[in-house]
């Protein structure tokens, strides 16, 4: 197939592992152009990964006739306006996670998108992970039985742009940003299915000098049939990225370290050049991670992607997967605010960010 040519929003951290994914899927797609704010950004970008394009503003790249898909790594909050300007132009989106602020802008989004005829694609990586993949693989050939608990797992040290910690733009803290892979995860391994109930615990332990956001949560996630899900988000923990997952059934279990279990735990006293995301040193005990962006499963995402725009493959991830995520940060949020299970569905109307139901419990109230 013709490779599905690809216009990346931002130009940094999330932009340049899309960047590395897409050439290392270069049959099946292209970066044809870049675009970021910052002077200077998407033309040294360009330039490091061989993009033939850059623009400064995101709307000239969505007017570029050459782009066909658009991969939206700029901030949370930026989402939903980019991605309904992309649907009128008739490009074909990747949304990075969290999809959007509230559950009327992933409305607004999904209609966007569907009224344009054009994919709303949602860029759950842990759904491509191997080890992750391999697991749900041996799950849906029955190696665990009836599976009744599934646990996921992500923490590191906290974000690298001020953004994540500022709410009014990130959304939330550690659940907004780390614990919507851990819902989608919990509620892709069990096969979709709806779910009941939505319990978090949330703080902010370690951070409060710098963000009013949760730090710290454990989620739980109750689903018809009675499997239950557990996630952990923490922005508390030093010596770089912890991805993890542990699945239960009546005839086994299985457990899967994304990072420390596919490393060389490494000893060295001199240091070296880069030993995972977010680990702050390489002196030590490290866990130097090889070939990182296919253990998370970036290249094989952005594979299906591209095919699922040249109608070869269905999307396993869209805009709908995004908007359940969405709605059990919603109750996660309310949840935490009102020390108390909330039942789904949860539609709070009005609400501008997730963390609001946390800090403002008697919005969560009204909407039970
Ligand atoms: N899937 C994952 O595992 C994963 C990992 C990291 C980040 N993300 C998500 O990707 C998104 C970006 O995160 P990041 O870590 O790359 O953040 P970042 O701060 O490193 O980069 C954000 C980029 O967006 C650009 N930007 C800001 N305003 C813009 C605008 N108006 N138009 C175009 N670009 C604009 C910035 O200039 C910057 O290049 C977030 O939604 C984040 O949650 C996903």
């Amino acid at each position: 197939m013709a490779a599905v040519k690809i216009g990346i929003i931002g130009s940094r951290f999330q932009a340049d592992c899309i960047a590395g994914a897409v050439k290392a899927t270069a049959d099946d797609a292209e970066v044809v152009a870049v675009a970021s704010p910052t002077p200077g950004h998407a033309a040294s970008f360009a330039k490091r990964h061989g993009i033939p394009r850059s623009y400064t503003d995101y709307r000239d790249l969505l007017r570029d006739p050459d782009v066909e898909m658009i991969s939206i790594t700029a901030p949370n909050r930026l989402h939903a306006q980019i991605t309904i300007e992309a649907a009128r132009a008739r490009k074909h989106v990747v949304c990075e996670k969290p999809l959007c602020l509230t559950l009327e802008e992933a409305d607004a989004m999904i209609d966007a998108c569907r009224r344009a005829g054009v994919l709303l694609l949602y860029a759950e990586e842990l759904f491509f992970a191997p080890k992750y993949a391999k697991a749900k693989q041996l799950a849906d050939e029955g190696a665990f039985g009836r599976v009744h608990l599934v646990k996921q797992g992500e923490k590191h040290s906290g974000p690298h742009s001020d953004w994540f910690w500022d709410v009014e733009q990130s959304g939330g803290g550690a659940v907004m940003d780390l614990g919507c892979h851990g819902i989608a995860f919990c509620w892709w391994f069990l096969g979709k299915p709806r779910i009941k109930s939505v319990y978090s615990h949330m703080a902010t332990q370690v951070h409060q000098a710098r963000t009013q956001g949760d730090d710290e949560a454990v989620t739980i996630i109750e689903f018809e049939g009675g499997a239950v899900g557990m996630v952990e988000s923490s922005w508390n923990r030093p010596g770089g990225m912890d991805d993890c997952i542990e699945v239960f059934g009546d005839k086994g279990q299985t457990y899967a370290d994304l990072l420390m279990g596919n490393a060389l735990p490494t000893y060295s006293e001199a240091g070296f050049g880069y030993a995972v995301e977010k680990a702050a040193t390489t002196r030590g005990w490290t866990y130097p991670v090889f070939e990182e962006h296919w253990n998370y499963g970036f290249p094989q995402e952005m594979r299906h992607f591209a095919r699922c725009v040249r109608g070869q493959e269905t999307p396993i991830s869209d805009g709908e997967t995004g908007r359940v995520v969405q709605e059990v940060l919603y109750a996660a949020y309310a949840s935490a605010g009102l020390g108390r299970k909330i039942p789904l569905p949860f539609r709070p109307q009005g609400i501008v960010k997730p963390i609001d139901l946390w800090k403002m419990p008697e919005r969560a109230q009204a909407a039970l």
